[in-house]
Parts: C-alpha cells; sequence; structure tokens
C-alpha cells in the first residue's frame, strides 16, 4: 500500500494530537509529536504506548506489531525537527490567533508541497487560512474523541483549498482505519452543527431545576440509547474545549437562540471544574472513575399532573396534538391550574413514556440543527437523505442509529423549529 502521507507531524500532545498519532503510526506513517510543554508529548507517547501493550495482552497484537507501531512514534523537541513532514495535523488549543501564528511559522519551515491541516472543532477553516501563502494547501481535518474509536473525520476545504489535498486527506482517513466525509467549512461543521441541542438542551433542563445532571444523562443512555449522556460527554471533553466551542458556534451563527450556551458551563469553566482530566466536572472522578449517587427509588405518583400549553406557543395545534398523543391529560383554561405542570418539558421529563418524550425533547433540535429541515415525513426516512456526508457522519456516531425509530423521528420533525421546541409558557 502507498501511503498518502509518510512523515506526519502531529502539533499538541493533548487527548486529541495523542489519538491522531497513535492511528497515523498504525498505518504506517513516521510520526513526530510536537507540543509546546515537553511533558506533554511523553504523557501522550506513554499513553499510546500503554495502549499497544494492554493490546498485546489481550492477544489482539503480536508483539513484532507493537514493537513497529512504537518505532514509528518520535518525540519533536522543537519545531524544526518537523521541517521534513509532508502532513502537519493540529490538535492545540482552539484559539484562531495561535493557531494562524502557528500555521504562518509553519509555512516558512516545511517544504512548499507540505499539507497543514487543522483539528479545530468550530472554528473557520478558511480564517484560519486566511493569512497564509499557501492555503490551497490547508483544509480542516476534524476528529472526535477518543480518536482511535471514533471511526468518522471529517474533510473540510477552506474557500481556497485545492481539491486534491482533501482527496489525499480522504485516502490517508482510510489508510489509518477511518471513514472521511466530505464537510462544508460552516460552523460546527457536520457533527458538531447537528449535535448542538444534545448539550444546550440538557444545561437548559438543569438550568430550570427539572432535573439533575445524573438523572438527565441515566435516561439519556438507558432510555434514548445513547453510549455517553451530555453531562458525561463534557466531562470527558472538558469545558475549556466544549464552552468555547458552544460560544463560537452560536456567535457565528449570529446568536441563533438554538445554540445558545449556558452560564452553568460558563461559571464552572471559571472554577477550574472542567471535566475528568482535572479529576471534577459534572462528576467527581476517583481513579479516573466518576462517582455517581444511587438512583432515587421511582416515586410513587397515583397521577400525572396535566399539561397547559400557552396560547401564544407557536406550532401550538401540533404540540397539543403530540402532547395528546403522548397521553397527557391538556388544560384548555387561560391560564395554568394550580395543578397544571410548569411546563411542558417537565411532563415530558417526568412521564412514564419516557421512551417517546424524551425522544421528542432531543430529536427537536437535532432534526432542526442538521441541515435536515425537510418536509414534515412520509414514513420511514432514517437515515436521512438530503446530504450523504451528513448521513454519513451520523450514522458513525455511535448513538444516532441507535435512535432509529421513524415512527418518533416523524413526530419530532413535526415540532422541530426553535420556536415549537421551546413553547413560549
Ligand atoms: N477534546 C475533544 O473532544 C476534541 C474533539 C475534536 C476536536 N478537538 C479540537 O482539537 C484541538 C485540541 O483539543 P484537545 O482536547 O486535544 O486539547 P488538549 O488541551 O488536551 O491538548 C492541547 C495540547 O496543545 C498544546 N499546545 C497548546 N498551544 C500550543 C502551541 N502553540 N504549540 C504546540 N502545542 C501547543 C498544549 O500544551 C496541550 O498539550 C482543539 O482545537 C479542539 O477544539 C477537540
Amino acid at each position: 500500500m502507498t501511503l498518502a502521507f509518510n512523515q506526519v507531524a502531529v502539533i499538541g500532545a493533548g487527548a486529541m494530537g495523542r489519538g491522531i498519532a497513535q492511528i497515523a503510526a498504525q498505518a504506517g506513517s513516521q510520526v513526530w509529536l510536537y507540543d509546546t510543554q515537553s511533558e506533554a508529548i511523553q504523557k501522550a507517547k506513554d499513553a499510546v504506548f500503554q495502549v499497544w501493550d494492554t493490546l498485546a495482552s489481550k492477544g489482539r497484537l503480536d508483539a513484532e506489531t507493537v514493537n513497529s507501531y512504537k518505532s514509528r512514534l518520535h518525540s519533536a523537541n522543537t519545531i524544526n525537527d518537523l521541517k521534513s513532514c509532508e502532513l502537519v495535523v493540529e490538535a492545540i488549543v482552539e484559539r484562531l490567533d495561535i493557531k494562524k501564528s502557528l500555521f504562518a511559522d509553519l509555512e516558512n519551515l516545511l517544504p512548499e508541497a507540505a499539507v497543514l491541516v487543522t483539528n479545530t472543532s468550530s472554528l473557520s477553516v478558511t480564517a484560519i487560512a486566511a493569512a497564509l501563502k499557501r492555503p490551497a494547501n490547508f483544509a480542516g481535518y476534524h476528529f472526535f474523541s477518543p480518536v482511535p474509536l471514533m471511526k468518522v473525520v471529517e474533510v473540510i476545504a477552506g474557500l481556497k483549498t485545492d481539491a486534491t489535498v482533501c482527496e489525499r486527506l480522504t485516502t490517508f482517513a482510510k489508510q489509518m482505519g477511518h471513514t472521511p466525509v466530505q464537510a462544508n467549512d460552516t460552523p460546527g461543521f457536520i457533527v458538531n452543527h447537528a449535535g448542538r441541542g444534545y448539550g444546550t438542551e440538557a444545561l437548559r433542563i438543569v438550568s430550570e431545576g427539572v432535573a439533575d445532571f445524573a438523572t438527565i444523562d441515566r435516561i439519556l443512555k438507558d432510555q434514548v440509547g445513547f453510549k455517553l449522556g451530555p453531562f458525561e460527554l463534557f466531562d470527558l471533553t472538558a469545558l475549556d474545549v466544549s464552552h468555547p466551542v458552544m460560544e463560537s458556534i452560536y456567535n457565528q451563527y449570529y446568536q441563533e437562540p438554538r445554540y445558545r450556551p449556558s452560564f452553568i458551563t460558563a461559571q464552572r469553566l471559571a472554577g477550574g471544574v472542567v471535566g475528568k482530566k482535572a479529576g471534577e466536572g459534572f462528576y467527581t472522578y476517583v481513579e479516573g472513575k466518576p462517582v455517581v449517587a444511587a438512583e432515587p427509588p421511582v416515586p410513587d405518583v397515583k397521577e400525572f399532573p396535566p399539561v397547559w400549553v400557552s396560547p401564544r406557543a407557536s406550532r401550538r395545534l401540533e404540540l397539543l396534538q403530540l402532547l395528546k398523543d403522548l397521553g397527557a391529560t391538556i388544560e384548555s383554561g387561560a391560564s395554568p391550574s394550580p395543578q397544571a405542570s410548569p411546563s411542558w418539558r417537565h411532563w415530558a421529563l417526568t412521564s412514564p413514556q419516557w421512551r417517546w418524550s424524551s425522544d421528542w425533547i432531543l430529536r427537536a433540535p437535532l432534526a432542526s440543527t442538521c441541515c435536515l429541515r425537510m418536509p414534515p415525513p412520509n414514513d420511514a426516512f432514517w437515515p436521512p437523505t438530503p446530504l450523504p456526508a451528513a448521513t454519513c457522519a451520523m450514522q458513525r456516531m455511535p448513538c444516532l442509529p441507535k435512535m432509529a425509530k421513524p415512527s418518533v423521528w416523524s413526530a419530532t420533525v413535526v415540532v422541530s423549529s426553535h420556536s415549537a421546541w421551546l413553547p413560549t409558557l
């Protein structure tokens, strides 16, 4: 097999960089890992070596393969050590100014034909490339955490990216065992755009006092089939990454209310309670494992409260119909009675029909954010069809195919505009 890139540099040896270095070395490339914190390089190498050793101890890799992988993963002491690389993958801090300055230095150091890519989650590829002399050789290469397990990678062309660069990156992604999808340079690309509602909606539910972090995580895993709840995901990604990403995408869409970040993550970030890597996030971690309080017993609710829907709620009729289908008792007065559920969302979260109601909460933002604004559905239409790349990316996210219940999906798409999934109460 002819590798698309033989000499690869990975800059930033954090959570993402080490995973990218691992799969590139596994593919057969010589990989040079560089970080401004030299101890981060050694830590990353130790972690990757540990992964390979563990796989060998389980009989999934033989000793010879492990040795060849290890021999291909090198430390770069200075950025000058990267000067003969054909591909540089940047996975450093998510700051436009710092990324731009790094790429300007790299352009002066590397051969003209070198391909430079960014693993940015939320910044514009075109904006990072704007000051470069050779923007045609620059692209986005967006992996997901943990890189070796999350098999999708978005290949993103900026305005001036040469198509052959994307083709080469696509080939290399396959050689690394990943599934490349072509994405446009739009805020959040495909996956981070499609999944935007997952975290922000969960934060909104918490801020309304409807349920706590662990309860929401539990429901979404047990009832909806997600591998990780939104708060576990925040802890894994870490708020120093995900909160700025939420702010960035919100602002790039000109304060679209659906993507509004929350004071909860802003405050926790300011307090350093950023997630698993800090030992404390939405959960506290002891020896790398979250401490989760025992699930409270199921309350003995004899009768579910009625639901009142404001006459000002947009698409009220559809909302009422959906509530009716879910089995809610609907109030018809001009204002809510003292018994009425404080919000439809509360009703949804306390409904005995969890599966339906929590699907509804989640799918509405998903449906409306993934460029999937389609007319109300016919019958089965999962996976969604309009954008092959979007479809492919979503199928590769382990949680999403499990949500495939066309009937439920259909119900949710009906209410998928912002104003409908956040009715004015
Ligand atoms: N964490 C995720 O889930 C995730 C997913 C997809 C993309 N990303 C993106 O990947 C990038 C890295 O994220 P991460 O989670 O690995 O971060 P991280 O904090 O774990 O690691 C970043 C590393 O970059 C190093 N660094 C910072 N500035 C540097 C510079 N100028 N030169 C060299 N090294 C530098 C830091 O010392 C650190 O070791 C970000 O752009 C992020 O948005 C993150």
